[in-house]
């Protein structure tokens, strides 16, 4: 006899028994554990009943296909962001914390697709339609012809799309859906995770895009947007700093066009402006040069963008210093101030060090490394960099620095915006055809040494 190839799998933690029992031994829940046949044909699947699979077509890689056809909604900060525009048939998630202005946003771009000639369908499940309504009408948006709607019920939800078969319809809130055929409370893992199943099914159906507004949680009861980027075409997060009205919509995954591409806005009165220079903006808070002020000649997707660091160097009180960094990785931070010391002989033990991106913008880019470094060096020495100074470059642990990629673009937007000198890593490629004069330093301990004079 063959040996049975069935397994018994826990619903809840996804450990494979050999046996069944009435409790996992993995993650002790109960009654989760269920009989798996496997799907493979072969003596197997008897145990499928002995029905077998069918054969699937298999196609070349090559394709006479178009490009899939792209919709702009005109508020280029967000086709830009979507890799060129809306996509038909495809699920976009936006995820953000709450109260950032992701309502606000859908709304402006339901209302941009449906001027662009687009069928929008906005479903609220957080709002009323009278709020959403009286939204609409605070950003001057009344007149667009957006469908709308406040409803929870998933079934009735897909039963009125199929019916309208609108081109794109946003789901505003993917946790407030109720599917009812799912045993959980709207918000919990399994009913976002069914809900956005259906939904993207459904789009992929039916040619339609589908926008899932998803609210980033700490913890606790609701499930947060993470449990269903995997489902999605693309990924937004929308994010920005509270007390700060710049707001940043960033790609993290983006199936039809490059990730990590930004797309800036301001929130205003009335609602989000576009921000078509981010560079002017994120520096218009800048004064006078001072210690500790570094801008950073950066690179967020596909465009160039200044921003200003802001280090803070004083005395500690503590045994264990604080290091505080905002929008900037801390372990960057350690690796910058350890090679500092190491490499240049400037220690930071006994002081406090803070670190800030000016705007709220947060930096990813290994490049910035040569603007923090400067950037804490400048508040240690107590040295201002000259004002029209930009500074970009890698750093690693032995101390030398690194060329980075885009020099030129960077050198080019920081003469845009009147800057006229740069410190960056020697080797690069020469950037002549700017007129911003590049110091190339080869190394940290030369720019400790030639730019502040220490070490
Ligand atoms: P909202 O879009 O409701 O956030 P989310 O959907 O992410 O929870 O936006 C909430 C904030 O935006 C609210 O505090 C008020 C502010 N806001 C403006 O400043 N200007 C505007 O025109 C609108 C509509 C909202
Ligand atoms: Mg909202």
């Amino acid at each position: 006899m063959a040996k049975s190839t069935t397994s018994f799998t826990c619903s809840a933690c996804g450990a494979v028994h050999n046996k069944w029992s009435g409790r996992c031994d993995a993650c002790g829940a109960w009654n989760s554990i269920t009989e798996e046949a496997p799907l493979s044909a072969g003596p197997a699947s008897k145990s499928l009943g002995g029905k077998r699979g069918r054969a699937i077509q298999l196609a070349d890689l090559a394709t006479e296909e178009a490009p899939p056809p792209r919709t702009q909604s005109g508020m280029a900060e967000l086709d830009r962001v979507l890799g060129g525009g809306l996509v038909p048939a495809s699920a976009i998630l936006v995820g953000g914390d709450p109260g950032i202005g992701k309502s606000t946003l859908l709304l402006q771009a339901a209302a941009s697709f449906a001027k662009a000639g687009l069928k929008a369908v906005y479903i609220s499940g957080e709002e009323a339609s009278a709020q959403v309504r009286m939204r609409a009408q605070r950003l001057g948006l009344e007149k667009a012809p957006v469908q709308l709607a406040a409803e929870t019920n998933l079934r009735d939800i897909l039963t009125t799309l199929e019916t309208v078969r609108p081109d794109v319809a946003i789901i505003d809130s993917i946790q407030t859906m109720w599917a009812d055929n799912v045993e959980s409370a709207p918000g919990s893992v399994s009913q976002v995770r069914a809900a956005a199943h259906e939904l993207t099914a459904f789009a992929k159906r039916r040619g339609m895009a589908v926008v899932l507004v998803g609210h980033v949680t700490k913890e606790g009861q609701i499930a947060g947007p993470r449990v269903i980027e995997h489902m999605v075409d693309t990924v937004l997060y929308f994010e920005g700093e509270r007390g700060h009205q710049f707001r940043i919509l960033r790609a993290v995954k983006n199936r039809f066009g490059p990730a990590d591409e930004i797309g800036v806005f301001e929130m205003t009165g009335g609602g989000l402006a576009e921000v078509t220079n981010p560079s002017a903006l994120f520096l218009s808070e800048r004064d006078q040069p001072a210690p500790g002020s570094v801008v950073f000649a950066g690179i967020e997707g596909t465009r160039p963008v200044l921003v200003e660091f802001q280090a803070l160097v004083s005395p500690s009180p503590l045994g264990q210093p604080r290091r505080t960094v905002v929008g900037w990785d801390s372990g960057r931070l350690a690796m910058v101030l350890a090679v500092l010391e190491a490499r240049c002989g400037i220690p930071f033990t006994g002081l406090d060090v803070y670190l800030n991106v000016a705007g709220g913008l947060k930096i990813s880019e290994p490049a910035a490394d040569l603007a923090v470094a400067s950037a804490l060096l400048s508040a240690r020495e107590d040295i201002a960099l000259p004002a029209d100074t930009v500074v970009f470059g890698e750093i690693s642990l032995s101390g030398a620095l690194r060329p980075v990629g885009q020099t030129e673009t960077r050198l080019k937007e920081a003469e845009k915006l009147g800057f006229s000198q740069a410190i960056a890593p020697s080797g690069g490629k020469s950037a002549a055809t700017t007129g911003v004069s590049v110091r190339q330093m080869p190394d940290l301990a030369t720019v400790v040494g030639e730019i502040f004079g220490a070490g």
